[in-house]
């Protein structure tokens, strides 16, 4: 997205924007935004924090990971591994993810995670101007990558139980909307915990192959799924040319790890590889040897399982908290796997700026709805005009009311060819919203962190 500095009026060269000794890219990255903005989070003694991502420390597989080390440490070649490899990881760790994906090893690159596989798919397919389709609610981090590229024009889609609005994303290409790429998180969404349908993940590719489109599946938390639930298979990665698979094991290993990998299309492998080379040179090789001994054994999927079915259990318990708590008040989608739980307040008049507050004066911190929305920028064309529209979003969500911004987006028609102008999110999806997560705190927290939300919004709401 076009983020520059926002005093800069509408029309003038983006180069004027740049400070002292800084790139345009560096002087224009936006500061305050609603989700990640430490400055509007509260954190006393005794809070509740139900606003993070990290897994629960006690379900990573740190038996594992000792073992692990140990054998790659007491190896009599370890100062042999201890030099560069290759950009696109170690042989043999890509062999492995090749072979638990489907796909040859050409088609892996390891990355640095999560985001920094975003990135690289950002960057190798996306030009300034480009059409993006994203989530609706997004995952927000998301476009803070898309930063990374000026003026691209974003336009979001719903996400319904079965994942994307396919037919939402099918009538934005009827009406002439040409996007290089579909950003969508597949499975266990963040925020929403949808899951991708088979039918819907084989009309996306379709439709992808169709429009010349590529889909980033940005799937950190398919394998932490409850048991019974029905996880349709990644084959769509796997078959498609025109899908590129992001995957991390932050929410498997632990996000300090930072290690994922990329599937790419095999067309486009080898110069991936070079944009890997490019950015920080190459994933740590010692990670990839440990996490490789890891994955590798089947205590690994095991130790998986077991955490799904902790974590379905600490939902579960959450589920019935805010019954409990709220009764009548929220419609609660029921999460299958992941982390989170996203649930809505049926009165939609209710001032949730003010709920967010009484619930941090009663000590819980979660994640407002409102700040999965997708704001629009304005801005016919260039990135300055881009920059004072962001720059009037951000200041709303600053103020809490980031509904407000999405509330002045025009119609799809109207942002339609004006490279680097958004559409905003429809705020009806995430306006009253919370996100909880439920993976890091044990139940007791939880059902306390229900609690607060109860009594916050009776204080706001009598
Ligand atoms: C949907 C989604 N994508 C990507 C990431 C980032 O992953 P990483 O921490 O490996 O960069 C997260 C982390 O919360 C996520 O929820």
């Amino acid at each position: 997205m076009t983020h520059l500095d926002s005093t800069a009026p509408t029309g003038t060269d983006p180069a004027r924007t740049r400070l002292p000794g800084g790139s345009s890219l560096l002087s224009g990255l936006p500061g305050r935004q609603g989700f990640g903005d430490a400055s509007l989070i509260r954190v006393g003694t005794g809070s509740i924090d139900l606003g993070g991502g990290n897994p629960d420390r006690s379900l990573l597989p740190v038996d594992l990971y000792r073992e692990a080390v140990h054998e790659l440490m007491d190896s009599p070649g370890y100062g042999a591994r201890l030099g560069y490899v290759p950009a696109a990881g170690t042989p043999s760790f890509r062999a492995l993810l090749a072979e638990r994906e489907g796909v040859s090893p050409e088609r892996i690159i390891v990355t640095s995670g999560g985001i920094n596989g975003l990135a690289l798919a950002v960057l190798g397919t996306l030009d300034p101007g480009d059409t993006i389709v994203v989530d609706d609610p997004i995952f927000p981090l998301f476009l803070r990558v898309l930063d990374l590229v000026p003026g691209v024009r974003v336009v979001p889609v719903g996400v319904q139980a079965d994942g994307l609005d396919v037919d939402e994303l099918e009538s934005h290409l009827a009406a002439g909307v040409r996007p290089q790429a579909v950003f969508t998180v597949p499975t266990f969404h963040n925020p929403g915990g949808a899951v991708l349908s088979a039918q819907k993940a084989q009309r996306l590719t379709e439709l992808a192959e169709r429009w010349g489109f590529t889909v980033f599946a940005d799937d950190p938390y398919r394998e932490l799924a409850f048991p019974g639930a029905e996880v349709p298979a990644a084959a769509w990665v796997r078959d498609s040319e025109h899908v590129i698979g992001v995957n991390t094991f932050s929410k498997t290993l632990g996000p300090a790890l930072r290690l994922g990998y990329n599937v790419v299309p095999s067309a486009l492998a080898e110069q991936y590889v070079k944009l890997r080379n490019r950015l920080d040179g190459q994933a740590s090789g010692v990670l990839q040897d440990i996490v490789e001994r890891i994955v590798g054994r089947p205590e690994y999927a095991q130790a998986n399982a077991a955490a799904g079915a902790v974590y379905a259990q600490k939902a579960r318990a959450l589920h019935g908290a805010l019954h409990r708590e709220l009764p009548g008040e929220l419609d609660i989608i029921e999460p299958q796997g992941g982390f989170f739980l996203w649930a809505r307040f049926r009165d939609q008049e209710a001032d949730f700026a003010a709920l967010f507050d009484a619930a941090q004066d009663e000590g819980l911190v979660y994640q407002r709805g409102e700040w999965f929305g997708v704001t629009p920028t304005g801005g016919a064309g260039g990135a300055s005009g881009a920059a004072s529209a962001a720059g009037a979003a951000s200041a709303a969500g600053a103020a809490g009311d980031a509904v407000g911004a999405a509330n002045a987006a025009g119609p799809v028609g109207d942002a339609a060819g004006a490279a680097g102008q958004s559409i905003g999110g429809d705020p009806s999806r995430t306006r009253g919203a919370v996100r909880l997560t439920f993976a890091q705190l044990d139940v007791p927290s939880l059902e306390e962190g229900a609690a607060r939300l109860g009594r916050a919004w009776r204080r706001i709401h009598g």
